[in-house]
């Protein structure tokens, strides 16, 4: 009896582990968000182009489908912050800022809806936005019941203006609310952000039932040193963080620069790889009208996207480091017997000057496979000819600054 039950709760735990209940976000989120590329411009006559308005919105979801980045799984739309009136109306609802969305949300929404994208919304729970605007947290009920009927998609949720550290309960109050609402939305929560910023543990089991993903550190900037920051910080928690993220819960590294001012194109090339070995949700954030074509190759390419999309959801970990070069590696399908695949980048952080020569032999990264590998460049820059075996060596160049992207698919 002991046993049986005991079973039973196994069998329902298992099933119910880390996930929370709204069947979404099996694959990590791909989609596009407005920070990083527009901040919080709100200025329209001097950047009509860049404002957060109606008619950046319309522009970006026409991009998205005309660019073939909708086809490609980039599906959420997200208007980050900004986007709203600096009061609520005089019956207490949050409003859209008429000047810039003239037309209201809802006809926004259903433009995009009409493009066959979803849409994202993005709120704090606190007293204010991160810049300033109404937040959520006294009127958690009807602001997320309006977001519903109005259609949303998914939701960002901040965590600015709040004095405490009972972040958690506040975000489940929104997951119920959410949940109540009957409507499928994907839910983003940045507290584990906030409660790493004042080193307080989060709770990440229950996070995992919370969120559908979750920002775990600071936001992104413009630079190669924010992408090794993050790098680092991922790879310094992976033990603890690693395991959390599944279908259904991500860790979030923040958007993709790609495309935008800060990185070189060996850097684009790093941060789309690690972000798949990460199982990362993909949030594009640059001017997708005007974006270079090398750029565009990098965020469509599909055999990286299915690195990111891999349906087992096991996010990879930093495995070696030596002198500037780190390996990082993902379990992914096919798995032959007992024995997963494995996407495999080697990521230099040198400066000096000349293409790293790099030697490993896969067992030492944990390719133990006895039938060996095959092995495919997703750069498609290489031919990696002939059957690799745990024994062999991966050998490279590796541009400074940049990466070698492979995937090693376990022979049966
Ligand atoms: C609400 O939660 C229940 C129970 O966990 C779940 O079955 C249902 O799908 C959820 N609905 C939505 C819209 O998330
Ligand atoms: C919200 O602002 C009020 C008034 O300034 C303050 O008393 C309260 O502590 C704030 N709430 C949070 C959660 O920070
Ligand atoms: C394989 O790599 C190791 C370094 O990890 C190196 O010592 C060895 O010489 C390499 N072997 C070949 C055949 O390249």
């Amino acid at each position: 009896m002991r046993r049986l039950l005991f079973l039973t709760f196994y069998l329902h735990w298992v099933e119910n582990s880390y996930s929370l209940n709204n069947g979404l976000a099996l694959t990590p989120p791909m989609g596009f968000m407005t920070w990083q590329r527009y901040r919080c411009t709100i200025d329209c006559e001097d950047f009509p182009d860049e404002c957060i308005s109606d008619k950046l919105i319309r522009k970006i979801a026409d991009a998205m489908v005309d660019g073939g980045y909708l086809r490609a799984g980039y599906e959420y739309l997200v208007i980050d912050d900004c986007w709203l009136e600096k009061e609520r109306n005089n019956l207490g609802y949050l409003q859209e800022d008429r000047s810039r969305f003239p037309h209201g949300m809802v006809s926004l929404i259903e433009y995009v809806h009409s493009k066959g994208l979803k849409f994202g919304i993005y709120e704090n729970y606190g007293n204010k936005t991160c810049a300033g605007y109404p937040g959520i947290i006294d009127n958690v009920k009807r602001d997320i019941n309006m977001f519903a009927e109005w259609g949303i998609d998914y939701i960002k949720v901040d965590g600015c203006y709040y004095n405490g550290y009972n972040y958690q309960k506040g975000y489940e109050d929104v997951k119920t609310r959410l949940n109540l609402t009957g409507r499928p939305i994907v839910y983003s929560c940045s507290y584990p952000a906030y409660e790493d910023e004042l080193s307080y543990p989060t709770d990440f089991e229950t996070l995992a039932e919370n969120c559908n993903l979750w920002r775990n550190f600071e936001d992104i900037d413009d630079s190669w040193g924010s992408v090794t920051g993050i790098l680092d910080y991922f790879a310094l928690k992976q033990e603890h963080i690693a395991k959390y993220a599944g279908p259904g819960h991500w860790n979030d590294p923040d958007m993709l620069l790609i495309g935008n001012y800060g990185l070189s194109y060996d850097q684009s090339k790093v941060q789309m790889a690690l972000w798949a070995i990460l199982a990362a949700p993909l949030l594009m954030s640059t001017d997708l009208t005007a974006i270079r074509p090398e750029h565009k190759e990098i965020l469509l390419n599909p055999a990286i996207i299915k690195v990111n999309q891999d349906p087992l959801g096991i996010q990879g970990l930093r495995v070696f480091r030596n002198k500037g070069i780190e390996v990082w590696t993902r379990k992914v399908m096919p798995t032959a017997g007992d024995e997963y695949s494995y996407a495999v980048a080697v990521y230099s952080r040198r400066t000096d000057g000349m293409r790293v020569l790099f030697s490993i032999p896969l067992q030492r990264i944990g390719l133990n496979n006895p039938r060996g590998y095959v092995i495919q460049d997703l750069y498609g820059l290489e031919d990696w000819a002939g059957v690799y075996l745990p024994t062999s060596n991966l050998t490279v160049r590796v541009n400074p600054t940049g990466v070698v992207f492979v995937k090693a698919t376990a022979l049966s």
